[in-house]
């Protein structure tokens, strides 16, 4: 039922400069597949039959990508060696996507996706936040909720209390074993943080976000915060969290990126 799904690329991953001066932290490899390929497979495996790609300038390598290269297929096809196009088995999904001219934040990336959107509640993945599952992919895991609430769901995690000021923060209820119906939500917390319970780059949302997306100021970093739209929709309608299962590594940490990489290496080499 949720069937489109915007991932915002548009940002300049200062943690990852230099390289990420010409390479989009997207484009990372984790073994032979760029990062951002794990999360296109994840929204497919989860349903989604759309997608949007907010990208910037300095992007151009992911949309490449996810083309097709002629000259490469003519070239295997005269060398009988077309088999090598599937090893990296690019998804097949439509992929549209749109430029955010100034990084003005992550709630105005997802603005920029309203037209697209059309009125229908829709999924955001960020692409800087890989989850590996092992029964059931992370989106998948928030649209079953909001198959059953039919209100916005984000992704929680647990985190250490030093950590709580990198991430949007929530205070919530306890609804079930594993979700919570939010009161507040605070973005990157410097002091008293309301709970250990972290938005991690997952979320559904139903249209109304757009609404309040067009309202907010300038937050926190002088960026038009996701947070602060979503603490405004909070006042008509409920948004859940969930905690989600599975792994979350942020490739735009190193340490993270490397866990994923000796993960996945690792995973290759056992078969
Ligand atoms: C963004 C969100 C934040 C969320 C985080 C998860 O922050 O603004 O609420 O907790 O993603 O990765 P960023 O990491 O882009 O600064």
């Amino acid at each position: 039922m949720i069937k489109k799904a915007i991932i915002p690329a548009a940002g300049y991953g200062t943690r990852s400069l230099p390289i990420s001066k010409v390479i989009p932290k997207e484009m990372f490899p984790i073994g032979i597949k760029p990062a951002i390929q794990y999360v296109v497979e994840e929204a497919i495996e989860s349903g989604i039959e759309q997608i949007l790609m907010v990208v910037s300038r300095s992007k151009n390598l992911i949309v490449d990508y996810f083309d097709h290269s002629l000259e490469l297929e003519a070239f295997l096809e005269r060398k009988n060696k077309m088999h090598l196009m599937d090893a990296p088995n690019i998804p097949d999904i439509q992929i549209h996507y749109t430029r955010q001219p100034i990084a003005k934040g992550l709630g105005d990336a997802i603005r920029l996706g309203k037209s697209f959107v059309n009125d229908e509640p829709f999924a955001v993945l960020l692409p800087d936040d890989i989850i590996l599952h092992k029964h059931s992919p992370s989106l998948k895991q928030l649209i079953d909720v909001f198959t059953k609430y039919k209100e916005s769901v984000i992704g929680l995690q647990t985190v250490d209390e030093k950590y709580l000021n990198q991430y949007g923060v929530i205070k919530g209820k306890k609804h079930s074993n594993d979700t919570y119906r939010l009161t507040d939500i605070v973005e990157k917390p410097k002091i008293n943080p309301p709970s250990q319970l972290a938005v991690i780059g997952r979320y559904v949302f139903t249209p109304m976000i757009f609404e309040q997306l067009d309202k907010i100021k300038r937050g926190i970093g002088g960026e038009y915060q996701l947070t602060d739209g979503m603490k405004a929709l909070l006042q008509s309608e409920n948004i859940y969290g969930k905690l989600i299962e599975g792994q979350r590594y942020d490739i735009g940490s190193m340490d993270d990126y490397m866990k994923l990489l000796n993960f996945v290496y690792s995973n290759m080499k056992n078969g």
